[in-house]
């Protein structure tokens, strides 16, 4: 398969407002979905990120992937289970926003289920910078940017 650029949708743009909609079975057996996913991986590669939301690149779809220590992640139909009170702050940037950084207070540790790409549950506890790109990127699919969130 030729893999494809996709169009990042930049930060003023209304759909990165709306929440996402859930993945549904049928659609994960779909080669389209898998299509998509290793076009989003190209498409972060491409342009240095470590995260990327579906919603980014126009797709209504409760789904994100992470790169973080050369390790790819998928998380489709993510939940959040436990945000740890131990919080950090750090800088933050976003491929819908070229160039801008921001420092953004966020939990140090996560715990997220999630459905992987061939639709088993999973369950995973994430610290450090991948704990902070899970909860960058989960905020996308609920319309909430990282310019939103305060620091401390
Ligand atoms: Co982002």
């Amino acid at each position: 398969m030729e893999k494809k650029l996709l169009n990042i949708l930049s930060g003023n743009d209304p759909f990165l407002r709306k929440e996402m909609a859930l993945v549904v079975a049928e659609e994960l057996k779909n080669t389209r979905l898998q299509e998509l996913i290793e076009n989003m991986f190209f498409t972060m590669e491409k342009n240095k990120g470590v995260g990327l939301a579906a919603s980014q690149v126009g797709v209504d779809a409760a789904l994100f992937i992470v790169e973080v220590d050369m390790q790819r992640y998928i998380f489709i139909n993510p939940q959040i289970k436990h945000y740890s009170k131990d919080k950090v702050e750090m800088e933050e940037g976003c491929l819908s926003f070229p160039g801008i950084f921001k420092p953004v207070t966020r939990s140090k540790k996560i715990t997220i289920a999630y459905l992987d790409e061939k639709g088993q549950k999973q369950r995973l506890k994430a610290k450090g910078l991948l704990a902070r790109v899970i909860q960058h990127e989960f905020d996308h699919l609920r319309g909430v940017l990282f310019i939103d969130k305060e620091s401390v």
